[in-house]
């Protein structure tokens, strides 16, 4: 991978799952840059995903809101950031139907106030999107990156608009930008409320796992550590204003996720319960990454592989999530499978 000069990057939502992955991998593979983490550690934000880093004089942390414009212009020119790569977020779907609106402010408002920042101080920003922005995909087709946008659930809405938001800066102002549309990634540090963190740890403590509907809906498994790469290859090497799918191009369906989750951790696969489904549920999500690969990137794990390594990363690392699982975690689990997991079938 071509060497960057040095550059100081403000990583919002680096306390996050993917985020998480990305600054460690990114500063394992560009010892002479600087990170600034800026995240507003809500409940999915977790200092400890980095506890191994903090030392490191390369890194540090601002705690902020992305909304909050004085707070994000300061980190930008106390640290004089040079780029912004935007993880943060609210993320989970199910989450969003339960409490839509703070969707909206982050995810499209903290959007907002980058790209105001990022325009004043002249700095690129790099946009992390979703492929939940394309919608629901008829069987005969993957998403190119000049598709339509077409979300259907509140999250992908928020995630669409600022997708839009960011396209629509680089038209009006000529600011410099690039997007990756990320696939389902699996992997280390992801808060259990994702179906395959929350199988594996429901496997482990041989709770019932709850598929929504018939289980048939496809997915593209791919591991965090692709996605870091894939980011890293557009920005080292993307067009800027382009935007740049990110996954594996293979999809899988949940019934034959649970099946490697519950295989790989050896348990009884009658823990699955087929339970209501979620409202509006996409069916499909299937990119073509093409575009990714022609400047040099692939991916290094199968949606299969992916999967599997992310349930024994779970089983290894129960310290991580126990803690989480016993806490919060508890009071919407109760909401979201309760009333789901009472009237469910096998
Ligand atoms: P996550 O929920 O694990 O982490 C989100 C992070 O953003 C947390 O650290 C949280 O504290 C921080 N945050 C939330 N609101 C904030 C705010 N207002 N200001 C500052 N920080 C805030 O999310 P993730 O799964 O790591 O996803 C990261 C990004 O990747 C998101 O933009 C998401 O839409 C996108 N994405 C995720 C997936 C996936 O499978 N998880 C796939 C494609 C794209
Ligand atoms: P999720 O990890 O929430 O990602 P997304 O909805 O953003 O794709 O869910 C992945 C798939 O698993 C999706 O089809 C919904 C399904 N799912 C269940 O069947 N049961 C669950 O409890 C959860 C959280 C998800």
């Amino acid at each position: 991978m071509t060497r960057l000069h040095p550059i100081n990057l403000l990583v919002t939502g680096g306390c996050g799952f993917i985020g998480s992955n990305f600054v460690r991998y990114w500063m394992r593979q560009h010892p002479e840059s600087k990170v600034v983490v800026y995240d507003k550690l809500t409940y999915a934000g977790r200092k400890e995903n980095l506890a191994d880093l903090w030392d490191s004089p390369n890194l540090s942390l601002v705690v902020g809101d992305i909304g909050d414009m004085d707070a994000v212009r300061r980190a930008c020119q106390d640290n004089a950031i040079d780029l912004i790569v935007n993880f943060a977020a609210e993320t989970h779907v199910d989450q969003s139907i339960l409490g839509p609106l703070v969707f909206t402010d982050t995810n499209v408002r903290g959007t907002h106030v980058l790209l105001e920042v990022a325009r004043e101080l002249s700095i690129r920003l790099h946009h992390i999107s979703t492929d939940e922005v394309y919608g629901h995909i008829r069987d005969d087709h993957q998403s190119v990156e000049t598709d339509e946008l077409a979300p259907r659930s509140p999250y992908a809405a928020s995630k669409a608009a600022a997708d839009q938001l960011v396209q629509a800066y680089a038209i009006t102002y000529g600011i410099p930008v690039t997007i990756t549309r990320g696939a389902n990634n699996v992997g280390p540090y992801q808060y259990p409320e994702k179906a395959v963190p929350l199988f594996s740890t429901n496997a482990i403590l041989n709770e019932p796992i709850p598929v929504y509907g018939d289980g048939l809906q496809m997915r593209d498994y791919a591991h965090v550590h692709d996605h870091c790469t894939g980011i890293e290859t557009v920005l080292l090497r993307g067009i800027i204003g382009e935007v740049y799918n990110v996954g594996t191009g293979r999809e899988m369906t949940n019934l034959e996720m649970v099946d490697i989750v519950l295989d790989t951790l050896d348990k009884d696969h009658a823990l699955v319960k087929h339970v209501t489904d979620r409202p509006g549920h996409d069916r499909r999500y299937s990119m073509n990454v093409d575009k990714l690969r022609a400047l040099g990137w692939q991916p290094q794990y199968d949606p299969k592989q992916a999967v599997a390594e992310a349930a024994r990363w779970y089983a290894e690392n129960r310290t991580w999530w126990e803690p989480i699982r016993s806490g919060e975690f508890r009071e919407y689990y109760e909401k979201q499978y309760a009333e789901r997991l009472a009237g469910a079938g096998q």
